[in-house]
């Protein structure tokens, strides 16, 4: 088996499955002076697009496309290369198609998908005038791309919106939902879903603290909400995108209404993931290479399920003991560390929650 991987930054994360799996690793990447480059088998340096991929999966006659790219704008061209790819020539591409990604790259299109198949979003109005505002204060402010908070703002008063407009010419502007933020990952290959289980991201705040901030914990344990009303949400919208690959989905939920909200929909390996890891022993980016092996299967899924609590944590710099190899894998490991030098977070896991406590005083 040889799979031909499109991007460097993820690579370390799953470089120790692919040798397990024996398969014969092909990469290429645009940025020469890129982290991983020494891992795979082969690396090939290729201009921006997916023009280059396409080339190097051919001449390598590789099985298998597993992009691991982890930010938006990159992922349409992805989707229109899988249709060729997979249309002309039979290859496989490990990642959301055409519809899927246009549907969940533009927040305003997304809310109009939920509305579509009757998933519940909160409210919302395309404003490109600040007297248009109908809503009541708070209101949050979003463009239609963006991701990590980027030009997200809270707004309290009609001074608010006036300034965000100072900078922008429209918005969408949703009702601030005053409640639980939480994440879930839905595994989606060839028409099959499984949606893993919720994580918990923290509670909302009218400053946005984005949720890449806060600590955060799995499974969700959430009062008065039901993870099996999350996962079902979660799976019917996967399974209306119909697409393949990792499908990451953020809902709100408020007590005081008891009502659920879906967010935004990423189609690409996210922030979740290692928590996801944590809590349920499925990592989402070796799924994406049993896909690309034609090995995914949502019995073998059930079956290596395991259940833990887990916890992640910011904390700028990792200073605490040694983890074992592979380093990014719980493998060998009760916890994990990652993200970039000075942003690094720890993902920690245990059988009971005061283990978790006593793992997490010894990690930071
Ligand atoms: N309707 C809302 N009510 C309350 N907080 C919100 C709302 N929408 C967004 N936020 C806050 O802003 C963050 C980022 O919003 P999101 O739409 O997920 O964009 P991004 O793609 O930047 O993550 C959320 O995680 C949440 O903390
Ligand atoms: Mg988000």
């Amino acid at each position: 088996m040889k799979l031909l991987f499109i991007g460097s930054r993820l690579y370390d994360d799953i470089d120790w499955y692919v040798r397990s799996k024996n398969i014969e690793s092909v990469l290429t990447e645009s940025n020469e002076e890129a982290i991983n480059l020494d891992l795979p088998d082969q690396v090939f340096i290729v201009p921006r697009g997916m023009d280059g991929p396409k080339q190097v999966a051919l001449m390598q006659k590789v099985d298998a496309i597993v992009p691991l790219i982890g930010i938006d704008p990159p992922l349409i061209d992805v989707a229109h290369m899988k249709e060729e790819v997979e249309e002309e020539y039979g290859i496989p591409v490990v990642a959301a198609g055409v519809r899927a990604v246009e549907l969940t790259s533009n927040k305003i299109r997304t809310k109009e998908f939920y509305n579509d198949i009757g998933v519940v979003t909160p409210n919302y109005q395309i404003l490109s005038s600040p007297d248009e505002l109908e809503l009541e204060f708070p209101v949050v402010l979003k463009q239609g791309e963006g991701q990590g908070g980027k030009d997200i703002k809270i707004a309290r008063s009609m001074e608010d919106v006036k300034e965000y407009f100072e900078k922008f010419d429209d918005a969408l502007c949703e009702e601030f939902i005053e409640g639980s933020e939480i994440s879930i990952e839905v595994l989606g290959f060839k028409g099959e879903y499984v949606a893993l289980p919720p994580i918990y991201k923290g509670e909302t705040t009218l400053e946005g603290t984005h949720p890449l901030n806060k600590v955060k914990t799995g499974p969700c344990m959430v009062d008065g909400l039901d993870n099996n009303l999350v996962q079902h949400t979660a799976y019917k919208v996967a399974k209306n995108l119909a697409s393949d690959g990792i499908f990451e989905m953020d809902f709100m939920y408020s007590a005081k209404k008891d009502q659920l909200y879906a967010i935004e929909v990423n189609t690409r390996p996210n922030g979740t993931r290692y928590l996801t890891t944590a809590t349920c022993g499925i990592n989402s980016l070796c799924e994406l290479v049993n896909m690309a092996a034609g090995e995914f299967s949502l019995s073998d899924i059930s079956d290596r399920l395991e259940y833990h609590y887990s916890t992640e944590i910011p904390i700028g710099d990792y200073e605490g003991p040694d983890v074992k190899e592979p380093v990014k894998s719980f493998q060998a490991n009760d916890f994990v560390v990652h993200g970039p030098a000075g942003y690094q977070r720890v993902t920690a896991r245990a059988d009971s929650k005061e283990e978790l406590e006593k793992l997490v005083e010894k990690l930071i």
